[in-house]
């Protein structure tokens, strides 16, 4: 028998993944047959199997070729869809933003380098890092100012060591937009320190794409903008993201990535929601109105504290009601509803949840649930 304790890179045994929402799969297969109510993803609930029937009909004789490893076809869809403001080489297709995440510290990161991460957010960052045997250095978003960046707290951290800083606007799991000052004064910054910044867009499209900082690669050269096909398209099972910036950095990190990274059917999918303004529209105007409804429900407990969001979700705080999110995931479970527990996020608690916000008949449920969980535990 071959020692594998030889065999596997030593800094790499104990790396893994952390807890993640969307655990629909291990939940339904259990107790629940499948009719779960998945809470803990943030995706538009608007996206249903019909828009693409007559499409994957015709497509289906794409699976037996490989795909266009340029993935042009959609490039040129994005060029359309941000109205010529960029063009085919700014753009990288990839499998999920995910991919470009890891892509992006395989390709940039050496040893001993340290990479900042303003948390709490997205988990998968650190993750992405630690495969590289460099350092995450934590910078914070801190509860008193909301979870909002700040760029101070950010640029304190910085040493010769850093070579980029990771920040995600609108932050998972808050979902406010942060002050575009803030994060210019840490572009600029870091511009002229020659480190890097990877800016998470991935729920950007919710509030409107006059808060992307796409078109800032034409005026910083060191910016790297991750955007998602998973949240406002809502294709999570597709695996397709795609990222923005300069040609230099869009050419190096094509050259790192695999060949047919994005399959064909993910492609196909992909150009058609992009093509759908009727869908676009809808998705803003029905997030916009559920919005206020939840959020009509939620204020009646004033001992909730619900953090401001720009996107289509809400952070959740029931410090004050002494109630742990566990034990609200827990008995919302009981009735086919699932949140996310968001104590594993770096920087939070036992206290914090998080809810997406989907069509006004599961909206309901939501509410009748949550209103039966919140009063017994409040009683109790
Ligand atoms: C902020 C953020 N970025 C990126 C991702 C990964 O998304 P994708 O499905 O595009 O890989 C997620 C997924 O939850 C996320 O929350």
């Amino acid at each position: 028998m071959a020692d594998l304790n030889r065999i596997f890179k030593k800094s790499l045994m104990d790396l893994t993944h952390e807890r993640h929402g969307g655990e629909i799969h291990a939940i339904s297969s259990e107790a629940h047959e499948g009719n779960i109510l998945d809470y803990s993803t943030n995706i538009n609930p608007l996206i249903s199997t019909d828009i693409f029937k007559n499409l994957l009909e015709k497509s289906l004789n794409s699976i037996l070729l490989y795909p266009d490893s340029n993935s042009t076809t959609v490039k040129n869809a994005l060029v359309k869809y941000f109205g010529n403001s960029l063009s085919p080489d700014n753009l990288l297709i990839g499998a999920g933003s995910m991919e470009l995440i890891r892509l992006f510290c395989d390709m940039f990161l050496v040893e001993k380098d340290e990479v900042i991460v303003v948390h709490p957010t997205f988990t998968e960052y650190d993750w992405a890092i630690k495969r590289n045997n460099c350092k995450v250095v934590n910078a914070w978003r801190e509860e008193k100012n909301d979870f909002l960046l700040k760029s101070e707290k950010v640029l304190e951290k910085v040493s010769s060591k850093t070579k980029i800083i990771i920040m995600c606007n609108p932050n998972n799991p808050n979902g406010a937009l942060d002050d575009s000052k803030e994060i210019l004064t840490i572009i600029e910054t870091a511009s002229e320190k020659n480190i890097l910044v990877f800016l998470d867009e991935a729920f950007i499209e919710f509030t409107g794409e006059h808060n992307s900082f796409k078109n800032k690669i034409n005026q910083y050269n060191n910016i790297f903008i991750a955007r998602s096909f998973t949240k406002f398209f809502g294709l999570p099972g597709l695996r397709i993201g795609f990222g923005i910036s300069t040609p230099e950095i869009i050419q190096y990190l094509k050259n790192g990535q695999e060949l047919w990274p994005v399959n064909c059917i993910a492609q196909e999918c992909a150009q058609h929601v992009l093509n759908n303004g009727t869908l676009i529209e809808k998705t803003r105007q029905l997030i916009q109105t559920e919005k206020e409804y939840l959020l009509n429900f939620l204020n009646q407990y004033p001992d909730l504290k619900i953090y401001p969001s720009d996107s289509n979700f809400f952070l959740i705080n029931t410090r004050k009601m002494g109630i742990t999110a566990r034990s609200i995931k827990n008995a919302l479970l009981q009735e086919g509803i699932l949140i996310r527990d968001c104590s594993n996020y770096k920087g939070l608690d036992e206290f914090f949840f998080r809810i997406s916000i989907k069509e006004r008949e599961s909206n309901e449920k939501l509410i009748m649930s949550l209103k039966n969980v919140l009063n017994l535990k409040i009683k109790k």
